[in-house]
């Protein structure tokens, strides 16, 4: 289990910002992975995974976005542990992913609330692609 793994609900912790909507975080995410399955590179990815459960993913995903900005704790997944199971992923799909959310919350989101998105999903990545992708150097005796 790592950091990402829990995203705790804290009444103390606030929403990055006070304007961000349970619409406007819905409105994201179906229209980011509609991007995503129209893909050439990561549609067959996600489909081969998620096959006819969109209606379960989606309504998670914003579960996620929930968690992760407003601070409600909604999401009780494990997303380093799905992600360490996707061996056809590489690092470089990534960039696909983060460059599409990038588009996709520029589009939708305020000039203010866009950035906080993108910045999240940066750091998240990064955290997935080092479990993923960059095993720990064991140490010399
Ligand atoms: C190349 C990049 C990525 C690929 C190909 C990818 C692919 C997938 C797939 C196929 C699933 C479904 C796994 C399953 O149900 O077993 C999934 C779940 C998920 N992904 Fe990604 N992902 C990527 C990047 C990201 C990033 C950057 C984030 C967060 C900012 C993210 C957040 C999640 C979350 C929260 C889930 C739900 C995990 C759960 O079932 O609780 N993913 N991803």
């Amino acid at each position: 289990m790592t950091s990402i793994d829990v995203i705790p609900a804290n009444p103390r912790r606030k929403p990055l910002h006070p304007d961000i909507s349970e619409d406007m975080i819905d409105r994201l995410v179906k229209a980011f992975y509609a991007k995503v399955r129209a893909h050439d590179r990561l549609g067959p990815i996600f489909d081969t995974v998620i096959g006819d459960k969109w209606e379960e993913h989606l309504p998670k995903m914003n579960d996620f976005w929930s968690s992760v900005t407003r601070m409600t704790g909604r999401y009780k997944g494990k997303p380093m542990v799905k992600h360490l199971k996707l061996k056809q992923v590489q690092p470089e799909d990534f960039d696909i992913w983060l460059q599409l959310f990038r588009e996709t919350a520029d589009e939708l989101l305020p000039p203010d609330i866009a950035p906080i998105f993108i910045s999240r999903s940066e750091r998240i990545a990064e955290s997935l692609k080092l479990g993923m992708f960059f095993a720990p150097v064991e140490k010399p005796k």
